[in-house]
């Protein structure tokens, strides 16, 4: 039997935690969480539970304080490493099959902590002689982990899965520490993200088309529902193919999120099934066209030479670099668009192409030399938004966002996008305002409609996420206007 709140106020701070972060573990665990707010309490120089609670509501950083105490961050390199074995002799050899030489294997390490996972795995694919073509990203809820993360330097307990060979390839003795070597620590990229919030899959946090996830020792800390949601977001930020690891010790994930689960002598891995059609995902913000639609299985569909109708026109190229585009064949979208020298649709598929055959930084050199040729184009302008958000150049998106709102107020996708941005600044009003745009552009439009620059997002979904997000910062009381 659990032991029981001593201070009403302590199980109302453990509620608001909860309902913020998907920390449902503090509510079922009132004795350590009480510990971890009187840590947080004391560093904050506070006294009254009560008032603390009200710091909680209003002020961000003290929430933020308040998580980093109560959330476990135990981690170390090549933790369970028959996991690791799983992935070097199998996922990253089999997404190479299916994907060709150049792919960039997209692996994202969701609840990183102090980045020890999100590193095994750049110091994986580097063993395995793809690091060239791999990006990893490593998100958290905690910014003090994070900062650690970013720092890239360890103590002996977080390198204790890590033999002597492995120390000496990778890393830099620095004092008592050691540190990673550069050409890993630039493969990965730290960032925020809540996993409890209907935030992902996004372009705008790079979180989408993932050949792989790894969700280890976190769905935990979750009560059944959230784990649910979770990992049905965390499936459909897959690329259809694409796996999700959790720990042997993590729930499952839930029925809905469609993975086909694989028993294997290295454990139970789950896979997103091929025949996915994205169309079929849900998902936040979605430029459908930049996420893998499937896989090189399907090129026969779209032969790179018609042998009866020759591509003699732009638009006829056009039409058939699009196709392709939906079929994950981006050679060939490079090919039938080679430059940045047609409309501004053309420049959209080579951008999109290049950001998953190339990656980013490729795809964003991209966006800007087409938009000095297309200074007013809103479809540039958010791609550029999405691109250097996803490279985490957050201040660069939101002034992307900023011209796509000038140019056309009206775009619910874009006020979407910048309340995402918001909330990753940790600037809550803004945020609130802008999904609260958001929520009101879309509800003008009939539900079924689909909105510009969302290929294929409805308005009834993009405004119930815009009200999923109000809910989570507590501004869904506000009635949203006519
Ligand atoms: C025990 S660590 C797991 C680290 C690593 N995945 C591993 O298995 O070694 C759990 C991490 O989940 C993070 N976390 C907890 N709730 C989260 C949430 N709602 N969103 C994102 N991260 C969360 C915590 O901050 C912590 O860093």
């Amino acid at each position: 039997m659990s032991v029981p709140w001593t201070d009403a106020a302590a199980e109302a701070i453990a509620r608001l935690v909860s309902s913020r972060t998907g920390f449902t573990y503090a509510l079922q665990h009132p004795a350590k969480t009480e510990e971890g707010i009187r840590r947080a309490m004391e560093i904050r120089g506070s006294s009254s539970m009560p008032a603390y609670l009200r710091t909680l509501q209003d002020e961000p950083k003290a929430m933020d304080q308040l998580v980093d105490e109560l959330t476990i961050r135990e981690t170390y390199f090549f933790r369970e490493p028959r996991h690791f074995d799983f992935i070097r002799e199998h996922i990253v050899p089999e997404t190479r099959r299916q994907h060709g030489e150049e792919h960039v294997f997209r692996a994202w390490s969701a609840g990183c902590a102090s980045g020890e996972e999100a590193y095994s795995l750049a110091i994986l694919v580097d063993q395995a002689g793809v690091g060239d073509r791999a990006s990893v990203l490593g998100t958290d809820i905690s910014h003090a982990a994070l900062d650690t993360a970013r720092a890239g330097r360890f103590r002996d307990w977080s390198l204790r899965g890590a033999g002597s060979g492995f120390l000496a390839r990778y890393f830099r003795a620095r004092g008592p520490a050691w540190e990673l070597i550069d050409p890993i620590r630039r493969r990965v990229r730290f960032s925020f993200l809540n996993l409890a919030l209907d935030s992902y899959p996004s372009h705008v946090s790079g979180t989408f088309g993932m050949d792989l996830i790894l969700c280890r020792n976190v769905l935990i800390y979750f009560d059944a529902w959230t784990v649910e949601q979770v990992t049905k977001r965390l499936a459909a930020s897959l690329a259809p193919g694409g796996w999700l690891v959790t720990a042997s010790s993590d729930p499952t994930p839930g029925r809905n999120a469609g993975l086909v689960p694989h028993v294997t002598e290295h454990g139970v891995f789950y896979q997103r099934p091929v025949e996915t059609m994205v169309a079929e995902v849900p998902e936040v913000v979605r430029p459908a066209p930049i996420q893998r639609a499937t896989v090189k299985p399907m090129r026969p569909v779209t032969p790179r030479s018609d042998p009866v109708e020759p591509p003699d026109t732009p638009e006829a190229r056009y039409e058939r670099a699009r196709k392709a585009l939906r079929q994950g064949d981006y050679e060939q979208v490079l090919e039938l668009v080679p430059d940045l020298g047609g409309n501004t649709d053309a420049c959209r598929l080579r951008i999109d192409a290049l950001a998953n055959q190339r990656g980013p930084d490729a795809a964003v050199a991209a966006a800007s030399q087409a938009l000095r040729l297309h200074p007013l184009s809103t479809t540039l302008h958010f791609r550029h938004a999405v691109l250097l958000s996803s490279l985490g150049h957050l201040d660069a998106s939101e002034e992307a966002l900023r011209r796509v709102i000038y140019l056309d107020r009206g775009l619910a996708v874009a006020h979407f996008a910048l309340g995402a941005i918001h909330w990753r600044l940790r600037r809550l009003d803004a945020a609130r305002r802008s999904y609260r745009t958001a929520a009101r552009l879309s509800a003008d439009v009939p539900p079924e409609s689909e909105l510009p620059l969302a290929d294929g997002q409805t308005a009834g979904a993009l405004a119930a996420a815009a009200q999923r997000h109000l809910a989570s910062l507590g501004g869904q009381e506000e009635a949203i206007p006519a």
